[in-house]
């Protein structure tokens, strides 16, 4: 028997059920998350680190139970008819198996009164190519989080796709620093998680096809920057973004690129875009919509930059967020507005809810 070892994406197959490089191109099959089975999660200092102070005194009085239940429904309605409306459009929508997150579970170093959700498969899974690496998650609530995908992703290695897991992090207490800097760990190096071991949430990296951005934040160390750089073909380059953000946690509402030459930039939280793309058109989002007694209980309110591009000119847009609509639709964009508000309460927008699994492109340059 031979095994094909296939050490870098051939161009001349017809892609498989796995191939994307980028965000914009034009979108064919995709994974919506679910707030189905979802779970407070417990209250530490990776999450603290992460998170508004306000969710603390929830976090700790109701870890491992179900989420405020008003709240998570009206998320699962969203999410529901946000999958519909990309199967309406052609994208096949697959989600992830029930997993019941409020569940408690151990390793034999720690133990976590439950998970926290299947939410947010972009946080998880980084797709690039035809390759998707489960992520070495920092949040002890995460640590079997890719359990709810084990299905789908054993199908998509079945028809020919690359699939490898992180190495498993231990999370002993080493690898948290509780006296973290919680004003400019950007500027003193001094995150919630320390070096002892490569941690990474797939969402602090975004792909322009050969190059992708990173971002050090308080569940991505280096190593695990260094981990995915060493582990992806030769031909891509990962850039890190030097951030100004308090409470960095996933790239995908702070650099945001949209198509070949044009990146969306929360001005308070990056200052300077990496010199490769000086090229490109950087503008920067206008002000939130979303109201300042509006409970979200795991994101800033700027989490509405976090759209998704089904093609280079078209973008889902939450309902809501007016002020960005009008700016990208006067930067040549087709907005597709779904209402997603109650989604954004649990830390993520359209970008987070999803992971790509297939759009139509080919590996290229765009620097
Ligand atoms: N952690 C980010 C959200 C990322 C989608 C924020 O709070 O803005």
């Amino acid at each position: 028997m031979t095994v094909d070892r296939r050490s870098r994406p051939d161009t001349t197959r017809p892609a498989g059920p796995v191939s994307t490089y980028t965000e914009w191109d034009p979108l064919e099959e995709v994974i919506v998350g679910t707030m189905r089975g979802a779970a407070v999660p417990q209250w530490d200092v990776a999450v603290e680190s992460c998170v508004p102070a306000s969710a603390r005194e929830l976090f700790t009085r109701s870890a491992g139970q179900p989420w405020p239940r008003a709240h998570a429904e009206a998320a699962e309605a969203e999410l529901d008819a946000f999958a519909g409306f990309l199967t309406s459009r052609g994208i096949v929508v697959t989600r992830p198996d029930p997993v019941d997150h409020t569940r408690s579970f151990s390793t034999p170093r720690w133990s976590s009164p439950g998970g926290l959700y299947s939410a947010m498969p972009r946080d998880l899974l980084l797709v690039v190519g035809d390759m998707i690496i489960e992520s070495p998650m920092a949040w002890r609530s995460r640590y079997f989080e890719a359990d709810a995908y084990h299905r789908l992703l054993t199908d998509y290695f079945r028809r020919g796709a690359r699939w490898i897991a992180a190495p498993r992090p231990l999370l002993d207490d080493d690898t948290f620093d509780a006296g973290f800097d919680r004003e400019t760990p950007f500027a003193t190096g001094s995150y919630a998680t320390t070096e002892v071991e490569p941690t990474f949430d797939a969402a602090d990296f975004t792909r322009c096809g050969t190059d992708l951005f990173a971002q050090r934040s308080h569940v991505t160390n280096r190593l695990g920057i260094e981990w995915v750089a060493r582990h992806l073909d030769p031909e891509y380059t990962v850039h890190i973004v030097e951030t100004i953000d308090p409470y960095p946690m996933h790239i995908d509402a702070s650099f945001v690129p949209l198509a070949p030459g044009k990146l969306l930039l929360n001005r308070n939280k990056v200052k300077d875009v990496p010199s490769v793309l000086d090229a490109w058109d950087v503008r920067v989002a206008p002000e939130p919509a979303v109201p300042d007694d509006f409970e979200l209980y795991m994101s800033s309110p700027t989490v509405g930059m976090n759209v998704l591009m089904l093609s280079e000119t078209q973008v889902v847009v939450e309902a809501q967020e007016t002020a960005l609509a009008d700016m990208l639709d006067g930067w040549g964009f087709d907005i597709l507005p779904i209402p997603f508000r109650n989604v954004m309460r649990f830390g993520g927008c359209f970008h987070c809810v999803t992971a790509d699994v297939r759009r139509r492109g080919e590996l290229r340059s765009v620097v």
